[in-house]
């Protein structure tokens, strides 16, 4: 649309997901959460489905799990103030249940207008609910968060080429760990690599 800023459509699209009744997951949210960040972004984090903190603030990665990932993105050189933040299903599954595959399907236009408004270089798939979606949209087999993680693969998704890191979630890791080692790894090493190579 002539005359139409990144600024007024990104406006637009957030609008559309605070009212969206898609899918049922509107009957019990209390606020939708669209993202954060920056519309300039290179690199974009897509998570699971806000959980109940994220749900009462309307924001991404509030609780536990964000405070993790703020620190690793920060060992990959990044700060998350320069970061995108979102999820694959935009409200929040009753009782943090995995969200359903409709659910997912319902919402998936919504991060593919992300997408092509923002145009990140790299999308920070964490968990396998991302992971999975993302490398099919960008024409890649899923097989298994252990076999992948690590991984960064190229494609295109909304007509926009990026790469793709696949990594544990990291509410995974506050259950579990030893996961977190593996995902500090994934960090530090492909993904702080990839970051190097888009920020020069
Ligand atoms: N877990 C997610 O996947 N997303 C959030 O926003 C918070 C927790």
């Amino acid at each position: 649309m002539a005359g139409t800023g990144i600024g007024e459509e990104y406006q637009r699209l957030v609008e559309e997901i605070q009212s969206c009744t898609k899918c049922r997951l509107y009957k019990t949210r209390r606020n939708p959460v669209p993202g954060e960040g920056p519309v300039t972004a290179r690199v974009m984090v897509v998570g699971e489905a806000p959980g109940r903190n994220e749900d009462l603030q309307g924001r991404p990665f509030v609780g536990a799990a964000g405070q993790l990932l703020t620190r690793l993105l920060e060992l990959a050189g990044l700060r998350r103030e320069e970061v995108y933040i979102t999820n694959i299903v935009k409200c929040r599954p009753p009782g943090n249940r995995d969200p359903q595959e409709d659910e997912v399907e319902a919402c998936l236009p919504y991060l593919l207008r992300q997408i092509q408004l923002i145009r990140p270089r790299l999308i920070i798939a964490v968990g396998r609910h991302a992971a999975r979606r993302l490398l099919e949209l960008a024409g890649h087999r899923w097989q298994s968060m252990g076999a992948q993680h690590g991984k960064v693969y190229r494609g295109s998704i909304a007509g926009v080429e990026l790469m793709i890191a696949v990594t544990y979630h990291p509410a995974a890791a506050l259950y579990k760990p030893p996961l977190r080692e593996k995902l500090e790894e994934d960090f530090r090493g492909p993904i702080a690599r990839v970051v190097a190579e888009i920020k020069t």
